[in-house]
C-alpha cells in the first residue's frame, strides 16, 4: 500500500501519520504540507517532529501557505496550539531539511510517475489537492483512491460557519475544486467523527504507553483533552484524521458507508463552506463521495496500540 499524505499537521494528523508510519504493508512515499490548523511553517516543523520522534524517513514538501481565496482562514490554537502540536516543548533540533519542491508540485510528479500506485490521505484544507488537479487534470486519474478527513453530512459542524466542518471551512474552493474533479473520494466527516471517539478510559490507557511515541501522544494531546474534556457535549476523545487513516490501512474496519453527490457551499453568509449532500438525488449527478457513516472503532484502537508501542 503506497501511501502519500497531505496534512495541516496538528494533533490528530500527528497521530494519523503515526498509524501509517507503523503499519506493516504500507508506506508512506511523501507528505506535503498545507496551511490550517496552524501556519504551514508551523506544520512543516511539526511532520518533521513526528519524523523524529518515529525514526522514519520520509520526504517532506512544503505546500500552499494560505487557501485558494484569502481572508477567511484563521489557525485552531485552542485545539492544537499556537505551534499545532499542543504546546509540544520536547523538540530537539532537527537534522531533517524540507525538499525544495513545492507540495502541489510533487503531488502531480508523483502520481505521474506511478499512475494508479497511490493512495492520496488528505488531512486538512485541500489546497495543495487542489492546485494539483488545476496543474494536471489527469491528476484525479492518476490517483488510486483519495481520502480524506473533511466536511459535514448533517450541517453538524466544527467552526463559525456552524454547517461547516474546519478543513472545508479554511478553503471551501479547493473541496469544491476536489470534490469536481475526482470521480469517488473516500468521505470521513465530523459527524463521523463525533459518533466514533475513544471513550476517555482508552484515551488514559493510551497516554500512559510508557514509550518514546506513547509520550509523544500524551504530551501533544494534554492540552487538547484538557480543553475538551471540559465540554459536556464533548462525548470522548475525538479522532478525526486518525478515523481517515484508519479506513484507509484497514478498509474492513468500515462498517456503514453510502455514495452520494456532494458539493461545497462557497456564497452562503453563514454556510460557506458546508458540504451539500445530494441525498435524493434531487440533482441528477453522478455521486462523487463513498460517505463513511459506520466503522470499528476498536480495531483503531488496535492501530493506536500498534502505533505507541
Ligand atoms: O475538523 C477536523 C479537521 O480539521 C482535522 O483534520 C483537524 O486536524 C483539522 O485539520
Ligand atoms: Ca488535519
Amino acid at each position: 500500500m503506497r501511501i502519500l499524505i497531505d496534512t495541516d499537521c496538528g494533533v490528530d494528523d500527528a497521530q494519523a501519520i503515526m498509524m501509517a508510519l507503523r503499519q506493516p504493508g504500507a508506506t508512506v512515499e511523501a507528505i506535503t504540507t498545507v496551511t490550517g490548523n496552524a501556519h504551514v511553517k508551523h506544520v512543516n516543523r511539526n511532520v518533521l517532529t513526528v519524523l523524529d520522534v518515529m525514526g522514519a524517513d520520509v520526504p517532506v514538501f512544503p505546500g500552499a501557505d494560505q487557501p485558494l481565496v484569502p481572508g477567511y482562514w484563521e489557525a485552531e490554537a485552542r485545539v492544537h496550539g499556537e505551534d499545532g502540536l499542543g504546546g509540544y516543548t520536547n523538540r530537539p533540533a532537527t537534522a531533517r531539511q524540507l525538499e525544495a519542491e513545492p507540495a502541489a508540485a510533487a503531488l502531480v510528479r508523483l502520481a505521474s510517475e506511478a499512475p494508479g500506485q497511490y493512495i492520496l490521505v488528505a488531512l486538512g484544507p485541500l489546497t495543495n489537492v487542489a492546485l494539483a488537479c488545476r496543474l494536471d487534470p489527469l491528476f484525479p486519474d492518476k490517483i488510486r483512491q483519495l481520502v480524506f478527513m473533511g466536511g459535514t453530512i448533517s450541517a453538524l459542524g466544527n467552526t463559525r460557519n456552524v454547517t461547516a466542518e474546519f478543513n472545508a471551512y479554511c478553503d471551501p474552493e479547493a473541496a469544491e475544486i476536489v470534490l469536481d474533479a475526482f470521480a469517488q473520494a473516500t468521505m470521513l466527516s465530523w459527524e463521523t467523527t463525533l459518533k466514533h471517539p475513544f471513550t476517555w478510559e482508552q484515551y488514559d490507557a493510551l497516554a500512559a504507553t510508557d514509550t518514546p511515541a506513547g509520550r509523544f501522544f500524551r504530551d501533544t494531546t494534554i492540552t487538547t483533552v484538557d480543553y475538551l474534556r471540559q465540554f459536556r457535549q464533548v462525548p470522548g476523545y475525538l479522532l478525526p484524521d486518525p478515523l481517515a487513516m484508519a479506513i484507509t490501512l484497514r478498509p474492513e474496519l468500515v462498517r456503514e458507508s453510502a455514495m452520494h453527490y456532494a458539493r461545497v457551499e462557497l456564497q452562503g453568509r453563514a454556510t460557506r463552506g458546508q458540504t451539500v449532500i445530494d441525498y435524493m438525488g434531487l440533482l441528477e449527478r453522478e455521486s462523487n463521495v463513498s460517505i463513511v457513516t459506520g466503522l470499528d472503532t476498536a480495531g483503531v484502537y488496535a492501530l493506536y496500540q500498534q502505533m505507541l508501542a
